[in-house]
Formats: structure tokens, sequence, C-alpha cells
């Protein structure tokens, strides 16, 4: 896998306030739980490390409701194709409250990612938790070789 790459307190502050910008436009009339994801990505010889972000898009079924962090990557894919490596995640909220990415949400951060990757979440108090993926989800589905 991709080795961890150190992220400075700058890309992390670039990766709050792009995820805060996406945040306001979340569509969110069920929960009015108004999140924003970002993900920076790594440099590669097209661009340097991008940031790309996302917004929960809820749904009137509940059951389809995108969260932010599915939505971030399925734009980045979009954007820079199926080749993207994620670095980083930081998750924020505009109700302030903790928020973690969810179970589903870790999995599909980890298609990108490795269990180095750090990612950063509201705590309970206001403040920035940084964690990685292998804390969240230490026993992560992986399909076998045939
Ligand atoms: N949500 C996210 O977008 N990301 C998270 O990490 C947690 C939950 C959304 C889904 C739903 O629209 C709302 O927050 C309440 O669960």
């Amino acid at each position: 896998p991709m080795p961890a790459r150190p992220v400075t307190p700058a890309e992390i502050a670039a990766l709050q306030q792009r995820a805060l910008e996406a945040a306001q436009h979340s569509y969110s009339p069920y929960s009015h739980f108004r999140v924003g994801a970002a993900i920076l990505l790594h440099p590669d010889d097209r661009q340097e490390g991008a940031i790309v972000a996302g917004t929960n898009v809820e749904n009137a079924s509940y059951r389809l409701t995108s969260c932010a962090e599915q939505a971030a990557i399925a734009m980045a894919v979009t954007l820079y194709g199926p080749a993207i490596r994620i670095c980083a995640v930081a998750v924020v909220n505009l109700n302030g409250a903790a928020c973690m990415p969810c179970g589903a949400c870790r999995q599909t951060i980890l298609e990108f990612a490795n269990p180095e990757t750090p990612v950063f979440y509201p705590g309970a108090n206001g403040e920035a938790v940084a964690t990685t993926l292998g804390e969240l989800l230490p026993a992560a589905f992986r399909l076998s070789p045939e």
C-alpha cells in the first residue's frame, strides 16, 4: 500500500474549511444534520494533492441517504479517475455535534486508503479528534484473492 504521508496542520485546516463549505450545501430536510467531508488526495504527476469535498444528500426513503464521505469519494473518482489514493479525511458538521464516520463510510474510505490514513472528526467538546482508519475499522472486509 501507499506509505502514510505526513499531513501538515495547514492541510488539516484546509480540509476542515473545504468540508465546512460543502456542509453549507447539505440536503438534510429529515435529520437537519448538515455534514461535510473532505479528502486529501495523494499527489501524482498530474496534480498536487487535491482536496475534494462532499456533503450528505438525504432521501424520503431514508435508507437511500448518501453520507458526506461517500459523496466526496464519488466526486473525487469522477474528477480524478479510479486510481485516486486518499491520504487524509476530515469530517465536520454545522450542528456543533460529535460525529464519526459511519461503518459503511469507513469501509468506503478504506477502498482508496489504508489503515494508517489519518481521519479527523469533531469530538464531544467541539475539538477535532485525530485517529486513523485502522483504529475506526480494525477488522475490515477484504476481498480474498482467488
Ligand atoms: N452523516 C454523514 O453524512 N456522515 C457521517 O459521518 C455521519 C452521518 C449523515 C447521514 C444523514 O444524512 C445525517 O448525517 C444523519 O445521520
